[in-house]
Parts: C-alpha cells; structure tokens; sequence
C-alpha cells in the first residue's frame, strides 16, 4: 500500500526535471496522476533519464495510471480545463502540485526588461495563483480537503544575486502559500510549499557548466552539495500524503542547509 494509494495528483511542468521526478515518484506510491505542462515533451537541455518516452508513458510502462494534458499555468482558463479532465478521468482531486516554473537569465534590475519581469511573474507567481484558485474551487466542491504542494525556491525567502524577477516571483508563491493556509485551513485543506536550492535540471544547466557558480553553490551549502532530483520527491510525497494532515502554512527548505546560515 503506497503512501498516496488511490489519490488523484495533477502535477505541473510534469514533462521534465522536477515535476517528472514528482509525478514518477507519486505514481510509485500509489497515486492516480495527470501530468500537466506546456508541452509534452521533456526539455532537451535536462538531465532526466528516458526523455524519447513522455512522463504519463513512463508511468503507464510501470503500470501506474497516468495521461497528460496540455496547459500554460498562466492561463486560469486552461488550469481550470486541467482539473476538470482530472475529474472526468479519475473522479475526484485530492492532491495539486503547482510546480511549472521559468527562470531567464542571470542580471540586476537595472538591466531586465519589462518582458522579462512579465513571463516571470506570468509563470512562477499567477500561476501559482491559478493552479492554487483552481483546485481549491474542486476542493470545496468536494467537501473533503485536500493538498496543496507549491515548488518554490529558496529565491522566495532570501535575495539571490542577479535574480530580482525570479526572486520576486517565488516571494509572491511563498508567501501566498501562507495566505491560502490560513483561509483553507477551516475546510481541510493543507498549502505548503518546498523551497529547494539549486539542482541540475534544464533550467539549471547553465548555471551547473559554470565552475565559479557551481563551486560557490557547493562552499555555500553547509552538505556541500547540489540537490538532486531524487532529494526534492521525498518532501513533496510527504507534504502531499496524510503523514503532514497537521502541517500547513508550512516552506519546507530542501537546501542542504543554504538557508540555515
Ligand atoms: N532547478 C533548480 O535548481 C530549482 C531550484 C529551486 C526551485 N526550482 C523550481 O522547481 C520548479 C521546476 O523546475 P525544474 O528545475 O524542474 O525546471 P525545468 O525547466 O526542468 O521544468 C519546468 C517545467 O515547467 C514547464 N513549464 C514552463 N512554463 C510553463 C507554463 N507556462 N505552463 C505549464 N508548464 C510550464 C516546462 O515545460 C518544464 O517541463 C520550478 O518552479 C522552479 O522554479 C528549481
């Protein structure tokens, strides 16, 4: 018996790195999942193993019970489309993993574009908003609770250099995470969030090629390490099963002690 038997997941920027890992790893414990993302496809630029096959394949390959649907988180439109499929499909929704997220380039303020600011915001904040309004509509409707994970960032709670929109973006997550806590609470939901530091995924890569910026993540993180894909799935089970039914409001920073100092 998994630990997310039966339970129905719709999990965001389900196609590569994170979420793909998400979704994988909920299948495994027993859950029902919708992969959701903008494009069915993983990134060419990540990391993840069997890319020629897509996240809901690989799912039905391990005999889990998945299927894909398309959607920009930015649209509320589409999320709600999202949701409903998942309810058509499965029956109900218990769990929503708000986890598509975008990163632009390294640079200060002073040098960003309003377009830049926009897509960032667009993505990592509204739809978060979106992806948050959406299920907890289905979650009320249903009457029974629900879980709420929101990948965040460790951006979201301390100023990274070079990374004003993107810090700004995932501050606007965090902190509505704590918001929809206190609001849901009352009706069973639980909103939390993870904060990871940095991992080798596709939004990453470059980051990850560059030795100066690769060692200094690694002399600033107290376990001396990147994160791993695999590192960031534990906590989002956890957070998403009935092991957390007393935790909300909660940013549970997976950062190898980055925050701590
Ligand atoms: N990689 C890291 O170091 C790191 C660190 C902290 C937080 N995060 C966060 O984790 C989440 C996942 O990032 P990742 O590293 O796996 O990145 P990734 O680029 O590998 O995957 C992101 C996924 O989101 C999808 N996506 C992008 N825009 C979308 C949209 N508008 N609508 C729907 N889907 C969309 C992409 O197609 C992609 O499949 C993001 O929210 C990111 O900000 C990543």
């Amino acid at each position: 018996m998994g630990r997310l038997q039966e339970k129905v997941a719709v999990i965001t920027g389900a196609s590569s790195g994170i979420g793909r890992a998400i979704a994988i790893g909920f299948a495994t414990e027993g859950a029902r999942i919708v992969c959701s993302d903008i494009q069915s496809d993983a990134r060419p630029e990540g990391y993840d193993a069997d890319t020629q096959r897509e996240t809901a394949e690989v799912i039905t390959a391990q005999g889990g019970q998945a299927c894909f649907v398309q959607a920009d988180v930015t649209k509320g439109h589409e999320v709600e489309a999202v949701i409903r499929q998942a309810v058509e499909r499965f029956g109900q929704l218990d769990i929503m993993v708000n986890n598509a997220g975008v990163f632009t380039r390294l640079a200060p303020i002073h040098e960003k574009t309003e377009e830049e600011y926009d897509f960032t915001m667009g993505v990592n904040a509204k739809g978060v908003w979106n992806g948050c309004q959406q299920a907890i509509r289905q979650f009320l409707k249903q009457g029974d609770g629900g879980k709420i994970v929101n990948i965040v960032s460790i951006a979201g709670v301390i100023g990274l250099p070079e990374e004003p929109a993107y810090c700004a973006s995932k501050a606007a997550a965090a902190n509505l995470t704590r918001q929809l806590a206190v609001d849901y609470g009352p009706h069973g939901i639980n909103v939390n969030a993870i904060c990871p530091n940095f991992l080798t995924t596709a939004m990453t890569r470059p980051f990850h090629e560059n030795q100066d910026i690769k060692s200094t993540v690694e002399a600033l993180t107290p376990l001396g390490r990147w994160g791993t894909i695999p590192d960031m799935v534990g906590p989002v089970i956890f957070l998403a099963s009935s092991e957390a039914d007393y935790v909300t409001g909660s940013l549970l920073m997976v950062d190898g002690g980055f925050t701590a100092k």
